[in-house]
């Protein structure tokens, strides 16, 4: 019933700092993801390269991803909303650009200043310009589970916005449940759908855990056959354009879940505990997480 093995995509670096108001020196970042290379992660989202007005936190993109000590095997990746952030992330050399829209209106206007028609062409061009250049491309949907403006989010606008984006050539498609409401049997149901058009193997899903509900909704996606799963050390996160959004999912938590149900996941406790306990002490606070929370250095 249960896969064998699941890939974690370690988003910390971007979306658990995006939302952080106090500035995380550029040093210690760098320092953060050269300790996330050595836990057994094979996926780490870095940074983004969006306009630094819009999220200051992520002004020093360009610095972080050509600083970073890369390690062979690992795929170091970006968020890109636009060519201006393309070039940003070619320039540090990343190897996966991450595309990113919403299947409401309002959160995409709020995240991205334009409606969905207009986002498409824009993205089309990044995503094409990004394979002609060897990259892989990973699409985001926002909002798949609900929306901070309007609400309940019709099923067809999260399968209009998934379809055109792998028509775009993306490689995986992330479902975000951006703001947490989502739960185990809406995940069921929504995915019972996508699976209808999209291969399992091509999708990956990103919640978030304002409401408690993250790993049961883990759970929900592993029984559907989901084995790709965003998540953020320490529970760090939330869209600033998403009022209400709290943390992600923790990875800490998750890979709890993962290693207790006996799915490999390659990731070492000890090396992702040390990882936590830097970016804790640079916040300079306890982070959310369960792990660490109830964490007690012996
Ligand atoms: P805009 O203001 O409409 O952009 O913003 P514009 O094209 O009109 O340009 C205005 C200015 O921005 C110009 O500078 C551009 O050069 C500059 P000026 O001439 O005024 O000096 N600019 C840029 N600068 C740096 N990098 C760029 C860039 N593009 C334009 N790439 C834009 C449109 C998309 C840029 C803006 O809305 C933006 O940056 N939004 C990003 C918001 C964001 O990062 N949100 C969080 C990430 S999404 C998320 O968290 C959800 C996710 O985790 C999944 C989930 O949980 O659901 C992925
Ligand atoms: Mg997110």
């Amino acid at each position: 019933k249960w896969p064998a093995e699941v890939t974690i995509k370690e988003v910390g670096p971007r979306d658990g700092l995006q939302n952080e108001t106090d500035f995380i020196k550029t040093e210690d970042k760098i320092d953060w993801i050269n300790l996330l290379s050595k836990t057994g992660l094979s996926y780490i989202e870095v940074t983004s390269f969006v306009n630094p007005k819009w999220i200051p936190q992520l002004a020093d993109a360009l610095e972080v991803a050509s600083k970073i000590e890369k390690v062979p095997g690992i795929t170091y990746a970006a968020l890109v909303p636009n060519l201006k952030g393309l070039e940003g992330a070619m320039a540090a050399n990343v190897d996966e650009v991450a595309v990113f829209m919403s299947a409401s209106e309002t959160h995409n206007r709020k995240n991205i200043n334009k409606s969905i028609d207009e986002t498409f062409p824009v993205l089309k061009e990044v995503v094409g310009e990004a394979k002609k250049a060897g990259k892989t491309v990973r699409g985001y949907v926002s909002t798949v589970f609900g929306c901070p403006y309007e609400g309940t989010v019709a099923i067809e606008e999260v399968i209009k916005v998934s379809e055109t984006l792998f028509e775009m050539g993306i490689d995986e498609l992330s479902l975000g449940d951006t703001i947490g409401v989502a739960n185990p049997r809406q995940v069921q149901e929504v995915l019972a759908q996508l699976f209808k058009r999209f291969a399992k193997e091509k999708l990956a899903m990103h919640f978030h855990n304002t409401h408690g509900m993250a790993l049961a909704n883990v759970l929900a996606s592993l029984e559907m056959g989901i084995t790709t799963f965003d998540s953020s050390l320490g529970g760090l996160g939330g869209c600033p354009y998403a009022p209400g959004a709290s943390g992600n999912l923790a990875t800490d938590d998750l890979l709890t879940m993962l290693d207790g149900m006996g799915i490999s996941t390659g990731v070492q406790r000890e090396k992702l505990t040390k990882a936590a306990l830097f970016i804790q002490e640079k916040m300079g606070r306890k982070l959310n997480s369960h792990y660490l929370q109830a964490f007690n250095p012996s």
